[in-house]
């Protein structure tokens, strides 16, 4: 298998998981943030990381040529399944692979999107260096990350992780050449139930059930930062 980090919402609590992609961004904040970056429609375009393939189809629908790249095997089988559901296995591929070894050729990548990029940050740079290698001249990569210095999840994240310092994130993204367009979006549930799950998976115990008994409702505020680098 390719050499994968961890990632225990996504490996252990795959349902979970997509409960959290169905509340995210459900205004598509983001998305129009990447189609100001780079035109979709037509463009080669690399999920690095794709996890089960949540963003997959929306990528296709909107005219992209798409390769999903995830190293994890159960993810890989996921993402097919939700493509072959959906009648896309014939448009997209998924390849099981890592982002420090990517199987596609040379300049040949218009957008790199990852989301949730953690696999690309301090001490991933062999990640950063294979886009050097695989993005065309004019192609963008798209990374969206956590910002944890703002937010009603940031200051979860923060509270919850004292260890993780956003600053030298910020700090090792701009080292990298990576420009920052910061972003909100919500989470909006459908259920309170689903919310406090979802808490439950991103946060250590005592640090959910304190924030949750804080929090009304089915909505959470949550910034994050896309970081984007023109090759
Ligand atoms: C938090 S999940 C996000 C999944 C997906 N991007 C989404 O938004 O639904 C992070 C993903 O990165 C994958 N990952 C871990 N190490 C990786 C690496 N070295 N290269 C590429 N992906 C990796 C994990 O297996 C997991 O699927």
């Amino acid at each position: 298998m390719a050499e994968a980090i961890r990632s225990p919402n996504i490996w252990d609590t795959p349902d979970v998981y997509e409960l959290e992609n169905l509340a995210s961004d459900r205004a598509g904040v983001i998305e129009s943030a990447m189609a100001g970056l780079h035109r979709i429609d037509g463009a080669r375009l690399l999920d690095i990381g794709c996890g089960a393939g949540f963003h997959l189809p929306g990528f296709a629908r909107r005219g992209a040529q798409v390769t999903g790249i995830e190293p994890h095997r159960p993810l890989v089988a996921a993402a097919r399944k939700r493509l072959a559901t959906q009648g896309l296995s014939d448009q997209v591929e998924v390849l099981e692979a890592g982002a420090q070894d990517l199987p596609v050729a040379d300049a040949s990548v218009d957008i790199a999107h990852s989301r949730w990029a953690y696999f690309f940050g301090a001490g991933c740079e062999a990640g950063l260096a294979e886009l050097d290698r695989v993005m065309r001249p004019g192609g963008v990569a798209m990374l969206i990350d956590n910002d944890a210095t703002r937010s009603t999840f940031g200051a979860w994240f923060r509270g919850a992780y004292p260890a993780y310092d956003p600053v030298a994130v910020q700090r090792f993204w701009k080292r990298q050449g990576f420009s920052a367009l910061p972003l909100t979006i919500q989470w909006t549930f459908d259920t309170r139930a689903d919310l406090e799950a979802v808490v439950r998976i991103e946060l250590p115990p005592e640090a959910a059930d304190r924030l949750l008994a804080g929090h009304e409702g089915t909505q959470v505020d949550y910034g994050i930062t896309l970081w984007h680098r023109t090759y």
